[in-house]
């Protein structure tokens, strides 16, 4: 009998690869919406992989609910935070998910939220677009905000990276040619210091400096600091009113990784009595159920943007190729292109 494997979400131009296949039954999500939790469980039930993404929430009752036949689960994002690895690894169940293919798109909106969110671009945007612009002739220090490149006046612009993978070496990589020359960044508490790498990347980018630093020293020295690192339990609120405290008050925050690590209430009271300059978020503890309500939606110091951060038709469509991948070679005991914990 071919293998049943349930897809959470129709997967645009990546689709007819996997509808062309004819050795496995395939149940599409039939909505343009995120799958409904009632429906998958029901579905599931005797599949062998399941494609889900970031709001499916893989665990105990879905595993329950596919029975034992179930052995890949591949997921078309880079974050596994909604997938409970160890029970994976218990039942042996593989882990495929998108690495690498996106880490220049999230790059590039890092770089863009760090620019709006300290250029003021969230005020001056709507301004314009409300028909406000007559009332704002140019004049001296109106709008001004914090600089992200390097002046002559002003040579020495710190950036900080908690968490220092692929995509924060991709965002450190674009600001170079923005004067960038100092670069501080927290490893996770597991991981040893790559001197090697270090040393590479510092002769690479001509940097004056290249270090990792505890928590203390990213919050106080950072001018823009990039939060990159994955969600989940170990990273939770790393970012909270004590660290934002320590940060400079010209100092401006990103987030395109994982709302988790960022206490949303902390960043806007931080915002609000002017601990930081701005903030710039692809993600927020919560999403998507953001109203304007939301401390942080009231907040004219915070950019936000509602997860977008890969969201380019080239990574998207690469991301989705992956995961039919990724699910084909769990299906049928072959090679998946990026395994989780392989
Ligand atoms: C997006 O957040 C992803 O994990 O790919
Ligand atoms: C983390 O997800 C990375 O790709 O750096």
């Amino acid at each position: 009998v071919r293998p049943k494997v349930v897809i959470c979400r129709h997967l645009g131009p990546a689709m007819p690869s996997l509808l062309e296949r004819n050795d496995i039954d395939i149940v599409l999500w039939p909505e343009d919406r995120t799958c409904e939790r009632a429906w998958l469980l029901e579905n599931v039930k005797g599949a062998a992989g399941v494609l889900v993404l970031l709001g499916d929430r893989v665990n105990e009752e879905l595993l329950e609910a596919a029975g034992p036949k179930l052995r890949v689960v591949s997921t078309m994002s880079v974050g596994y935070e909604h997938i409970d690895l160890p029970l994976m690894a218990k039942h042996n169940i593989r882990v495929g998910y998108t690495p690498d293919v996106l880490t220049e798109a999230v790059a590039d909106i890092s770089v863009m939220l760090a620019l709006m969110a300290g250029r003021n671009d969230g005020v001056a945007y709507s301004i314009v677009k409300n028909g406000g612009w007559s009332s704002f002739a140019w004049s001296p220090f109106t709008f001004c905000g914090p600089q992200l490149s390097a002046t002559a006046s002003s040579p020495t612009r710190t950036v900080g990276f908690l968490g220092f993978g692929r995509i924060a070496q991709a965002t450190l990589a674009r600001l170079v040619p923005f004067g960038i020359t100092h670069c501080i960044y927290t490893g996770s508490p597991n991981s040893r210091p790559d001197t090697t790498r270090d040393a590479a990347l510092q002769a690479k980018h001509n940097l004056k400096v290249l270090e990792r630093v505890d928590a203390d020293r990213l919050a106080r020295e950072s001018d823009v600091l990039f939060v990159l690192t994955p969600g989940g339990q170990e990273t939770y609120h790393l970012v909270d009113a004590a660290f934002l405290k320590k940060m400079k008050k010209m100092s401006v925050l990103v987030n395109t990784s994982r709302g988790s690590v960022v206490d949303s209430d902390a960043l806007a009271t931080a915002l609000r009595e002017k601990w930081i300059w701005g903030a710039g978020l692809d993600v927020v503890e919560g999403e998507p159920a953001i109203s304007t309500d939301h401390p942080l939606v009231k907040e004219p110091q915070c950019v936000m943007v509602p997860h977008i951060g890969s969201a380019t038709f080239q990574t998207r469509l690469d991301m989705a190729t992956r995961a039919i991948d990724n699910l084909i070679g769990g299906l049928f005991g072959g090679e998946m292109p990026a395994e989780v914990g392989k």
